[in-house]
């Protein structure tokens, strides 16, 4: 365990999350201000890409867990489930905008996004948090993390790390740096870094 996470009493995948959820939510307040900037095509690139590995995480490994663990969850199973296509459909609209919309289309469509990933973190937050950390044993989360990482593949961790690293809100940057083991630190510094920042422009958005 990490330095932070064992400081906070925090298992690593539930700072993950967390930390994944407050990273979205900047992203998403920006995406509204590049709404009518040329950025606008690489940040809703960036915006779905990790909301793809995330949702990925959720609806393969933690909302079975969870279903499985406490049967009285299948009905806010089946609403994030719900949330997350209707996301990945709003996203996938706002990347069509950025390629051929007005100006209003792609602000309100930014907006739109913007509201429905509020809306789908506070669902999570509120009803899922809490019988996740409810149902799993310290252990089990350790276990349930390692599972987590194991089953990222290499691609999407080559854009999660750096996004993490470079987009976390100032107050999470620590917690950040100290999620992310040195080793793969080492490989973001040699490899991600100049990748990531090529791809998504983030440096100089
Ligand atoms: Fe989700
Ligand atoms: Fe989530």
């Amino acid at each position: 365990m990490s330095q932070a996470s064992a400081t906070f009493g925090i298992a690593p995948a539930v700072m993950g999350f967390v930390l994944v959820h407050a990273t979205l939510r900047r992203d998403a307040s920006e995406l509204v201000q590049a709404a009518a900037s040329e950025s606008l095509t690489r940040r809703v690139a960036l915006v779905d890409r990790v909301l793809g590995v995330h949702h990925r995480g959720e609806e393969d490994l933690l909302l079975p867990e969870l279903v499985e663990r406490q049967p009285g969850f299948v009905p806010t199973s089946v609403m994030i489930e719900e949330q997350h296509a209707q996301l990945d459909a709003a996203v996938d609209r706002l990347k069509r905008y950025a390629r051929h919309g007005t100006t209003d289309e792609r602000t309100a469509q930014a907006d739109e996004v913007r509201r429905l990933l509020e809306e789908h973190l506070w669902t999570e937050e509120q009803r899922l948090l809490p019988v996740w950390q409810a149902s799993f044993t310290a252990a089990e989360l350790e276990e349930f993390g390692a599972r987590l990482r194991w089953s990222t593949p290499l691609r999407d961790m080559s854009v999660i790390v750096p996004w993490l690293l470079e987009a976390a809100p100032p107050s999470f940057q620590q917690l950040a740096a100290d999620h992310v083991s040195p080793p793969v630190r080492a490989v973001y510094r040699l490899w991600w870094r100049r990748r990531f920042q090529r791809e998504y422009g983030f440096a100089a958005a």
